[in-house]
C-alpha cells in the first residue's frame, strides 16, 4: 500500500443544495471556518406558501456561481490551496442536489481535487463541531452569532468527547443517536411519523403563520404562556425511543376549532413547549439507560429554537450540552458539510473519495453509521 494522496487536517471547500439553499463554504481541519455563504430561497418560496422542487433547482442554478466565487473571495483562498471539494449527496430534493453534485464534479475535475460526497444529516451531526467566527463577513439567513446562551460557551480548547447523544432535529428528520465516534454509532430512535421540523412548520401553517415555519411560531410564542394549554404527550407509555409528532398537530387543529378566541401567542408558546417536552423526554429516557454518555448535541434546524436552548441545560444536568455555535451552523449550511468530510477521512480513509451517486432517499445507517 503506498501513503495516502492526501494529508491532513484539511482545507475542504464544500457545497450545500439539498433543499431551497445554495450555500459554499471553506472550512479547516473541521473546525475552523474561512468563510460560508447561503443563498436562501426562503422568501421567494415564503411567497409561495413552501417549495417547489424544480423551481428550487432553477433558482439555484442561477445562485451557485456568485455564491461560489464570494465564499472563495471572503476565504482570501485560491482553488489551488484546497486540499479536496466536498459536497452533498443526499438526501434532499433530487433536483438541487444535483445541481451541487455537478457543480462539485466540475471543480474537482478543473482544479484537480479528490471529491468527497456526504450525506447531509452527517452533515448535522458534525456541526457541533464547528467553532465560532470572530468576524463572519457573510451573513448567511440565520447566521447571527447565539451570544445569550447560558450553555457551554464552547471553548475552542474544549473539543467534544464521545460517546456522544446526538439528537438531530430538522424538516426531514427526527434522530437520536448514540455515537461512540464520528462514524460509529446506534441509531436510538427515530421519529415515526412527522419530523420535529415539520411539526413547528405545520402548526405554524394551522396557525396561518409564512413558511418556514418554525422561527415565525417560536417568534409568535415568545410572549405567550406555555402553560395555557395542555397538549398530549406522545408515546408517554412507550418504552422505546421513537418519537411522534402527528398527536400534537392534530391536537393543535382541534385546539383551534373549538376554541377560536385562544390567544394565538399562548396557544404557540404551548405547543412549542410541547413540542420541546416531547424531545427532552427521549433525551432523558436515553441518558437514564446509557450512563457512558458523555454530552449531549442537539443539533439540525430545530436546534435553532431559543425555548429549546433555554430549557435544555436545565432538564439534563450534569451532561455537557452543545448546540452548534451559531444559529447560521444549525439550518442547512455547507460549513457542517466540510466539516463532516473531514471526519469521514480522518475515519475512514481512501472510502470517503470512493465515486458515489446522487440520491434523493439515502439513511444515514445504510450511508455511513453502520
Ligand atoms: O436542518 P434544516 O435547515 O433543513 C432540513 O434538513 O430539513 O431544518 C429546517 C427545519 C424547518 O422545519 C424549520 O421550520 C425548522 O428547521 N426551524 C425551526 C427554527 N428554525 C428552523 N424550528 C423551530 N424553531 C426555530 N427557531
Ligand atoms: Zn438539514
Amino acid at each position: 500500500m503506498g501513503s495516502p494522496r492526501y494529508r491532513m487536517p484539511m482545507r475542504i471547500l464544500a457545497i450545500e443544495t439539498s433543499c431551497d439553499e445554495t450555500a459554499v463554504a471553506i472550512v479547516e481541519d473541521g473546525r475552523t471556518v474561512l468563510s460560508s455563504a447561503v443563498a436562501s430561497q426562503a422568501k421567494h418560496f415564503e411567497e409561495r406558501g413552501g417549495v417547489i422542487p424544480e423551481d428550487a433547482a432553477r433558482q439555484q442554478v442561477g445562485c451557485m456561481l456568485p455564491v461560489l466565487h464570494q465564499c472563495l473571495k471572503e476565504a482570501n483562498v485560491e482553488p489551488s490551496s484546497l486540499d479536496a471539494v466536498a459536497v452533498t449527496k443526499g438526501p434532499g430534493l433530487l433536483g438541487s442536489l444535483l445541481v451541487g453534485t455537478t457543480t462539485a464534479r466540475a471543480i474537482a475535475t478543473l482544479w484537480k481535487k479528490p471529491l468527497v460526497g456526504v450525506h447531509h444529516t452527517f452533515g448535522h451531526l458534525s456541526s457541533t463541531w464547528l467553532l465560532p467566527r470572530e468576524n463572519p463577513k457573510s451573513e448567511g439567513r440565520n447566521s447571527k452569532p447565539f451570544r445569550t446562551s447560558t450553555l457551554d460557551p464552547r471553548p475552542s480548547s474544549l473539543e467534544p468527547h464521545f460517546p456522544v447523544l446526538t439528537l438531530s432535529i430538522s424538516g426531514g428528520h427526527t434522530d437520536l443517536w448514540l455515537r461512540e465516534s464520528h462514524t460509529k454509532g446506534t441509531l436510538l430512535g427515530r421519529t415515526r411519523d412527522d419530523a420535529a421540523g415539520e411539526a413547528f412548520d405545520k402548526g405554524a401553517k394551522l396557525l396561518g403563520l409564512p413558511y418556514p415555519g418554525g422561527p415565525a411560531l417560536s417568534k409568535l410564542a415568545e410572549n405567550g404562556d406555555k402553560s395555557a394549554f395542555e397538549f398530549p404527550k406522545p408515546l408517554h407509555d412507550d418504552p422505546s425511543l421513537a418519537f411522534s409528532f402527528s398527536g400534537l398537530k392534530t391536537s393543535l387543529k382541534y385546539l383551534l376549532r373549538d376554541t377560536p378566541t385562544a390567544n394565538p401567542r399562548d396557544v404557540a408558546a404551548s405547543y412549542e413547549h410541547a413540542i420541546c417536552l416531547h424531545l427532552i423526554d427521549r433525551l432523558k429516557r436515553a441518558l437514564e439507560r446509557h450512563s457512558e454518555i458523555q454530552e449531549v448535541h442537539v443539533v439540525g434546524g430545530v436546534s435553532a429554537n431559543r425555548h429549546l436552548r433555554a430549557l435544555l441545560p436545565e432538564t439534563c444536568p450534569g451532561v455537557t450540552v452543545r448546540f452548534p455555535t451559531e444559529m447560521h451552523y444549525c439550518t442547512d449550511n455547507a460549513a457542517m458539510i466540510a466539516s463532516a468530510a473531514e471526519f469521514l477521512i480522518q475515519e475512514r480513509g481512501e472510502e470517503a473519495f470512493e465515486s458515489f451517486e446522487t440520491k434523493a432517499s439515502l439513511p444515514l445507517e445504510i450511508a455511513i453509521m453502520r
